[in-house]
């Protein structure tokens, strides 16, 4: 696989059991539509789930969109600042926890929200999912199929220097 720069992405969220592994579901589905080669991956700011399945009622939502959620919850561990250009935080309290875990300049400034990569919804957050009912896992869908467009369209733009 072409690893290009750019392109190995994980996303983070608190549990790693429903936003973040939908995102990477998504996010994958998207870039191989489109032949662009990604490396991506999920992760938690909590280890509260780690080694788990992502959430059933996630796994259902994305599988009636098309989409397998196929990962294991893990936590963030500061190795993903090397192992990855983009670190994605569906919410400002993961998108906080993170910047906390961040030493270096380089370090903080791969971190970034996913909402910044909305093109149609309006929304300053990817709610999250785990106490609500099924429309809270669609609207979750929504965003993330939004957002990963608009960030398969920054990550390939050549004018870029930056995302944020
Ligand atoms: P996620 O959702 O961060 O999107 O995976 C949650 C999963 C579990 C919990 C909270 C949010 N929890 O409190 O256990």
């Amino acid at each position: 696989m072409n690893q290009h720069k750019s392109h190995r992405i994980l996303f983070v969220c608190l549990g790693n059991i429903c936003r973040s592994p939908a995102a990477e579901a998504v996010f994958k589905a998207k870039a191989k539509l489109q032949g662009i080669d990604v490396f991506v991956d999920s992760a938690g700011t909590s280890a509260w789930h780690q080694g788990e399945k992502a959430d059933s009622r996630m796994r259902q939502a994305a599988a009636a969109r098309g989409y397998q959620i196929t990962s294991f919850s893990r936590p963030f561990n500061r190795n993903d600042f090397q192992n990855f250009d983009l670190i994605v935080a569906m919410d400002d309290l993961n998108f906080d926890d993170l910047k906390e875990k961040a030493l270096t300049s380089e370090e903080d400034q791969k971190i970034v929200r996913m909402r910044d990569f909305l093109r149609h919804h309006r929304s300053d957050h990817i709610p999250d999912p785990y106490y609500g009912g099924a429309d809270g896992f669609n609207l979750v869908i929504d965003l993330l199929e939004d957002a990963s467009e608009g960030l398969l369209k920054v990550i390939t733009s050549p004018a870029r220097d930056s995302v944020q």
